[in-house]
């Protein structure tokens, strides 16, 4: 049985520490299953702090306490009271800074939630993120204490050869019993989320950085002796990552060395802990065979953003959680921006959109809806989500829009100068940038108490006498009172052309940035000849909705014409979305199906053009992902839209095929190894035509696959040619997928994109091959990777197989999630996701949908991470 009802925290009852602690001094002994803590806090009670509770309430899970002394003097169990969450001490001194030492033990390798003190292939490392400092010793667990960490590791020199944490290696020595130790001493006060160790037996890859003000940081990447030879890209990235923030934030490294850790079992994707990172090995592992051209940029960003939190998280934190999407928002928006300078801008944001749209915009229309600065949780780990992350990242990104460039540096400069060393909030984030340019942001803030997403409803209206076109824009949300919103405007004349924008006095202009201040607004743009067509919020300048109906012919020519490289590219969407929309009714009314030719035609266009960019040209031939169809209906209906997705794939493999073969044969080429921007784009449009073509079943294009399949010199061909033989009626699938992992079976990070991909698969037998892959002996329950790559990819990314009509998806998930939840609480919540959606699908499948639910929440011991997710989606 769970705890009777686990409370909720709620922002609103924020209130300052009623102790500070200034410095803590640690000294860790390390083993196994006794690691012993020594942690010695000096402390004081807060000044700021007006509340009459005298007592010192520190918490701490899982831990075995061994002794605690109050300025040097031992106490005895009446000078405090213990429970499975706190020690309480009653009476410590007021007046004066007092010494606390708490002494503890834990057991990494009992540890299977990765939070806290952990065990991962035999080497030792934390996770404190956001609450699992408490699991190593009795602290004030919140961001907005912050203190300096002085850290003494001691351990067997055979087993722990290698003893990080956090800031500069001051003294090592060495110990009787092969022991040794090392003292660690960070200069920067920090939140105890911020601390991190790391032992064990690690290779280590070294190179240097001299800064702007010529300072030389030692840059260290450690490994395990196996993955030496794949740092290569993680140590490229975090030099131009070190390098960009300093062009375009002007913000330097502030230690004399940066270290990164690669950890085979991680519950996310990487932690930016003071100088010492640690990474999902998934997000800094790449050589050109087993490593994807996405892999490659995954593992560009991820370090970026890792870097990047030094200033935006590190040396300026959150005041509380609730403030999370102050960091990650802001931090997201820079790594955007960091991939945008160094691959292709265009294809940066669609990809980025293209998440937003299909993943956050279902988590803001269901029940786990949130504002980016959600107000209340129960477990805060529920709430690193695509909402705080991307959706953050989207107002952030609204600022610059609304600030341009130079006075969005003005502003974050600002910010940087007023709360460096502080830990603060959201509104200290806009008030800074407010402040820096002179403008009120008052009603802008509104955008981080609305959850769910905004609608725009757009019409126009030309007037030929007066040569006007009226835009009106109206706007609907959860706000009271209404948004401000951005949309970037352009107009395009019937020849192509651009026509340029007269607004009221404003001077001519060939893109505009319309305010949307009020809830219905109208825009008269004068000097207009003829009727252009209209392409509105350019860029995708809102994370909303718009609603604007344009026929499907306006749709071809914004393809072939809107100079906005996202909004050529979302007409082409809209286009494919609305012709596959009509064939899903088709399908649910039993008519017979064909393609309306204007598809035919745009694609023909597109194909017929000269492209410099082959990636963004690769992303223009993509048809929308069955999620964000799904995401567009009112009720789900999974089977129609694969069945009218491919059909619509098929029909133009089938009507444009000279074009997809003569493509590929021009770009089919070895450049393994390759990875400038054109060769990413060469591969990146072969495979997009190899997979139209094997649509055609063609004994030609099967032969085409296998041989890929068989020469690839890379991952990412080799991939593809897998992914369309298993998804096509290729004779070789068996031996294709059993010779692939015979070839990597020693390399975790591409046996998971074996997994993957299998769960992936459309194909019919795919549930089977699921629970079969369960008993493979290369799956397991406690490698978080694994369990995303087999469990996560079916329920996530395998609409069909996933919600079979007999329920049988829902029940396995339900089953999985239920055997987690013991082992890893927060990745058991999040494999419940896919069936928190259950409202938006047909009336049988709610109801097999939320027996689940019902069933999860019998889970004896279930934890707080399942429970508020699942009570959620049943309230
Ligand atoms: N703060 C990490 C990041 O976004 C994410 C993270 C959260 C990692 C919690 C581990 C635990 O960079
Ligand atoms: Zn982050």
């Amino acid at each position: 049985m769970r705890n009777p009802s686990p409370q909720t925290i709620y922002l609103k009852e924020y209130r300052v520490p009623d102790y500070l602690i200034h410095s803590v001094e640690l000294n860790i002994v390390l083993d196994e299953e006794n690691t012993r803590v020594v942690s010695k806090l000096t402390m004081e009670r807060n000044p700021d702090c007006d509340s009459e509770n005298i007592a010192l309430d520190l918490v701490g899970e899982q831990l075995e306490l061994v002794s605690i002394a109050l300025d040097g003097k031992a106490l005895g169990d009446k000078n405090y009271t213990l429970s499975p969450e706190s020690l309480t001490i009653a009476q410590p001194p007021q007046k004066q800074v007092f010494m606390l030492a708490i002494e503890n033990s834990i057991n990494p390798k009992a540890n299977t939630a990765l939070e806290g003190l952990y065990l991962s292939n035999g080497m030792l490392c934390t996770q404190c993120e956001a609450e699992g400092f408490r699991k190593i010793t009795y602290y004030l667990d919140r961001p907005d204490v912050m203190a300096k960490f002085t850290t003494t590791l001691i351990g067997d020199k055979d087993k722990y050869p290698v003893l990080l944490s956090n800031g500069n290696k001051v003294a090592t020595g060495e110990l009787k019993n092969n022991r040794h130790w090392v003292t660690w001493e960070d200069p920067f006060a920090k939140p105890c989320y911020l601390f991190a160790l790391v032992a064990g037996q690690l290779e280590i890859i070294e190179d240097k950085f001299t800064t702007l003000s010529e300072r030389e940081i030692d840059l260290q990447i450690f490994v395990e002796a196996h993955d030496k030879d794949k740092c290569g890209h993680a140590m490229k990235s975090l030099k131009d990552a070190m390098t960009w923030d300093e062009k375009v934030y002007g913000r330097e490294y502030d230690l004399d060395l940066y270290m990164i850790v690669a950890v085979s079992h991680f519950n996310m994707g990487a932690m930016e802990n003071k100088g010492l990172n640690v990474f999902n090995t998934k997000f800094v592992l790449a050589s050109p065979d087993t490593a994807s051209d996405h892999d490659y940029e995954n593992i560009g960003g991820v370090i970026a953003h890792e870097y990047f939190h030094n200033w935006t998280g590190n040396r300026i934190t959150c005041r509380d959680w609730f403030q999370l999407s102050l960091k990650e928002g802001f931090t997201v928006f820079r790594d955007q921006e960091f991939t945008a300078d160094h691959t292709s801008r265009g294809v940066k944001r669609i990809e980025d959109v293209d998440l937003l749209r299909t993943r956050q915009f279902a988590e803001d229309a269901g029940p786990l809806s949130h504002p980016i600065r959600p107000e209340a949780y129960i477990e805060i780990n529920n709430f690193y989500t695509l909402t705080v992350y991307e959706k953050g990242a989207e107002v952030v990104r609204m600022l610059h829009t609304l600030l341009g460039a130079e006075g969005f540096r003005t502003g974050s400069d600002l910010y940087f100068q007023r709360h460096d060393g502080q830990a603060v909030t959201c509104d200290d984030f806009v008030n800074a940038m407010a402040a820096a340019n002179d403008v009120d942001l008052s009603q802008f803030k509104r955008w981080y108490s609305q959850a769910g997403t905004p609608v725009i409803n757009a019409s126009q209206h030309y007037d030929e006498a007066s040569q006007t076109l009226t835009l009106v824009l109206e706007q609907q949300s959860s706000s009271p009172e209404p948004l401000q919103i951005p949309v970037k405007t352009g107009l395009v004349n019937k020849d192509g052309s651009v026509a340029s924008i007269r607004l009221d006095d404003e001077a001519a202009a060939n893109e505009i940035t319309l305010q949307l201040t009020e809830d219905k607004q109208s825009f008269v743009f004068k000097d207009l000849p003829q009727k252009p067509v209209v392409s509105l919020l350019r860029g995708f300048s809102a994370p909303v909705k718009l609603n604007m109906s344009q026929s499907l012919e306006e749709l071809a020519f914004l393809l072939s014409y809107d100079s906005d490289p996202f909004n050529r590219w979302e007409a082409g969407q809209k286009l494919a979305s609305e012709i596959i929309f009509s064939l899903i009714e088709d399908i649910q009314q039993g008519r017979s199906l064909t393609l309306n030719p204007i598809l035919i035609e745009a694609f023909d266009n597109v194909l017929a053009q000269d492209w410099d960019d082959l990636s963004y040209f690769s992303l223009l031939l993509a048809l929308p992902d069955e999620g964000y169809l799904a995401e567009q209906m009112k009720v789900v209906d999974v089977d129609a839209i694969h069945e009218a997705r491919e059909y619509v794939k098929t029909k133009l493999a089938d009507n444009l095929q000279l074009h997809f073969s003569s493509l590929y044969q021009s770009h089919h080429k070895d450049e393994s190894g390759c990875f400038g921007k054109d060769a990413i784009g060469r591969r990146r449009i072969k495979n997009t035509c190899l997979s139209y073509l094997s649509k055609l079943e063609t004994q030609e294009n099967h032969h085409l696959a296998q041989t890929q399949f068989q020469d690839a010199g890379n991952m990412t061909d080799q991939i593809a040619a897998l992914n369309v033989i298993l998804n096509s009626g290729h004779p070789a699938k068996a031996e294709s997928l059993e010779s692939f992992y015979q070839q990597w079976q020693d390399e975790a990070l591409v046996i998971d994109k074996w997994f993957g991909l299998q769960a992936c698969s459309p194909m019919p037998d795919t549930f089977a091959r699921v629970q079969a892959l369960m008993q493979h002996p290369a799956f397991d329950l406690k490698t978080p990777n694994r369990v995303r790559s087999l469990i996560g990819a079916f329920s996530q990314s395998n609409p069909v197989r996933y919600h079979a009509a007999n329920g049988e998806g829902y029940q396995f998930l339900a089953d999985q999630v239920i055997a987690l939840n013991e082992l890893n609480p927060q990745v058991a919540s999040r494999m419940v996701t896919p069936l928190t959606g259950w409202r938006r699908f047909d009336e049988a499948r709610q109801d097999l949908m939320k027996a689940q639910l019902e069933r999860i929440m019998q889970t004896e011991n279930i934890s707080k991470d399942v429970y508020e997710l699942a009570s959620k989606s049943l309230a």
